[in-house]
């Protein structure tokens, strides 16, 4: 008797399997139970395992996402479909996001590990407004979770975590062992409606979240960590997108936690698509190596509307750092800043004009990137070797800066020149130490944040729930 109950509740579990979880929005008594906010709620859902996925940490679920992903792009034009992966640790090589109106949900015991083989990526091609791979001339490994041209993508979870298992690329790439630049862990290309949220990332082996040619990009409630001293893990990177919300995030980074571009150089120049109408909000960041928000070095394509506040940082090297060259021509226009709480920095403000970092040969030394419009106000640092580092470019002043109510306290060990400037012009209001004669005081007058919305800031997010 008790043995038949077994067998019915087993077939009937098997039947709810395989009928229901892929087709009518139920998903497996395991994973169900949960909630979540997105941009759009989906119809159907399914499970890894649904297809294949073991989360034991060592099996391969490379053909379990890819079987997975390609199987709900029946749904596109249907409600839409999520893929959730479950509680386990599920090694996977790269995939492909491929369809519109999907999402990828974690479970909050999910650990999705990346391979550390490099023949499980994809060999793909440059960026065009790259010109070549970052690490290396010619292709590059496509990202760990990579997607292309889609509309409405979310990648969230009750923050589940995504491990890039970097290390192997790390090593590697420091030694030079790596015939091409490294996959960065999450990028999304050409896509509009795009919602990373909600997670842990841990590792990449370059880049960690990098959305380029996108519009409407929301970036929420991330921990984005690396150990500060491998190279190149930066936390997130819009490039050339429009509208971009970075909210609520916290990066330890061993490079830039947030680092807005837009090309390199001649083929930046040539792509010429700007990031703009960028919100950042809430992020705390630990760089010692790099800065909180880095615009450049590429920025060919230009850099404009950009509005950062509520920010701390904690042993980092600069706050907001322009970075530039001749050659890379461009602009970096429009950048407010404001409400940082700072501690332990090497520099507060910084801007180098002769960065350097050419892609090849090519670029146009004619081509002078525009500096003008910088306005950081209402912050409080301590512990700061040097309060500015200011270099423009001779025959290329950066102009329009302003700089106003501002407290530096220098380290134990200060710089003695604490504002070091050249070729820049503009004005400072309440700064201590005082600034230099580049930025004379203009009085008690406060630099412009504005006090428009953009777009970005309406959308409304749903819960979801399964
Ligand atoms: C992902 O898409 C890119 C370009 O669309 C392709 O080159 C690559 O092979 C795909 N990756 C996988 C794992 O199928
Ligand atoms: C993706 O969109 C871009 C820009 O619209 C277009 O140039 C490219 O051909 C599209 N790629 C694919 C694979 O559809
Ligand atoms: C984020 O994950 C946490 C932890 O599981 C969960 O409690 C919370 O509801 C999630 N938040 C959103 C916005 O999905
Ligand atoms: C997510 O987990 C990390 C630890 O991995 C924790 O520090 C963070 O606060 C959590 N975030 C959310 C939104 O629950
Ligand atoms: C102050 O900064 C120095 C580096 O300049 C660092 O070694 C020291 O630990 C910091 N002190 C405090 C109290 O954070
Ligand atoms: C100056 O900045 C601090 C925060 O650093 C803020 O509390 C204060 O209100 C600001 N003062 C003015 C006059 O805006
Ligand atoms: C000030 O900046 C200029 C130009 O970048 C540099 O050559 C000089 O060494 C700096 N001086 C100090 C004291 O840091």
């Amino acid at each position: 008797m008790l043995q038949t109950v077994a067998v019915i509740v087993l077939l009937g579990l098997v039947g709810f399997r395989g009928v229901k979880c892929g087709r009518t929005g139920k998903v497996l008594e395991s994973v169900s139970g949960f909630s979540y906010e997105a941009i759009n709620c989906r119809k159907h859902s399914a499970s890894l395992t649904d297809f294949g996925g073991v989360g034991d940490g060592k099996t391969s679920n490379t053909l379990a996402f890819r079987k997975a992903i390609e199987s709900l792009k029946q749904f596109e034009s249907d409600g839409g479909s999520q893929l959730i992966v479950p509680p386990g640790k599920w090694l996977t090589g790269s995939f492909n996001l491929t369809s519109s109106h999907f999402t990828l949900f974690l479970h909050k015991d999910a650990i999705i590990l990346a391979s550390q083989d490099e023949k499980d990526y994809p060999v793909i091609p440059f960026l065009p407004s790259y010109g070549r791979g970052r690490d290396a001339v010619g292709p590059r490994y496509a990202a760990f979770i990579y997607a292309t041209n889609l509309t409405d993508v979310v990648i969230t979870g009750n923050n589940g975590t995504i491990d890039g298992q970097g290390s192997t690329w790390w090593d590697k790439f420091s030694k030079n062992e790596l015939q091409y630049t490294r996959p960065y862990l999450i990028e999304i290309l050409y896509s509009d409606q795009v919602q990373i949220s909600n997670l842990t990332l841990v590792n990449s082996p370059s880049w960690f979240v990098h959305p380029v040619y996108c519009s409407n990009v929301l970036t929420l409630k991330l921990t984005i960590l690396a150990p500060v001293d491998v190279p190149n893990t930066d936390g997130i990177d819009p490039d050339s997108c429009t509208n971009v919300r970075i909210e609520d995030n916290f990066i330890v980074s061993g490079d830039d936690c947030i680092a807005v571009k837009s090309g390199w150089d001649e083929y930046g120049i040539k792509f010429g698509m700007p990031t703009k109408h960028l919100i950042i909000r809430r992020l705390t960041c630990i760089s010692p190596k790099s800065a909180v928000i880095a615009l450049g070095s590429e920025m060919s394509g230009g850099i404009e509307d950009v509005r950062a506040e509520d920010i701390v940082a904690i042993n980092t090297e600069s706050a907001v750092r322009i970075k530039t060259a001749i050659g890379r021509g461009g602009y970096v226009k429009n950048i407010f800043a404001r409400r940082f709480q700072m501690d332990t920095m090497k520099y507060v403000f910084w801007m180098t004009g002769g960065y350097g970092s050419h892609p090849d040969e090519g670029y146009d030394p004619k081509a002078l990137p525009v500096i003008t419009g910088i306005s950081y106000s209402d912050m409080v640092a301590k512990n700061v070797t040097m309060a500015a580092n200011l270099a423009g470019i001779d025959g290329d002043t950066f102009t329009d800066i302003c700089i106003s109510n501002v407290t530096i306290g220098p380290s134990p060990k200060p710089k003695k020149v604490q504002w070091n400037c050249t070729d820049i012009v503009g004005v400072t209001s309440v700064v201590s130490p005082p600034s230099c004669s580049l930025l004379p005081d203009q009085g008690a007058k406060a630099c412009p944040f504005p006090t428009d919305k953009l777009p970005i800031e309406d959308i409304k997010l749903q819960t979801c729930s399964s």
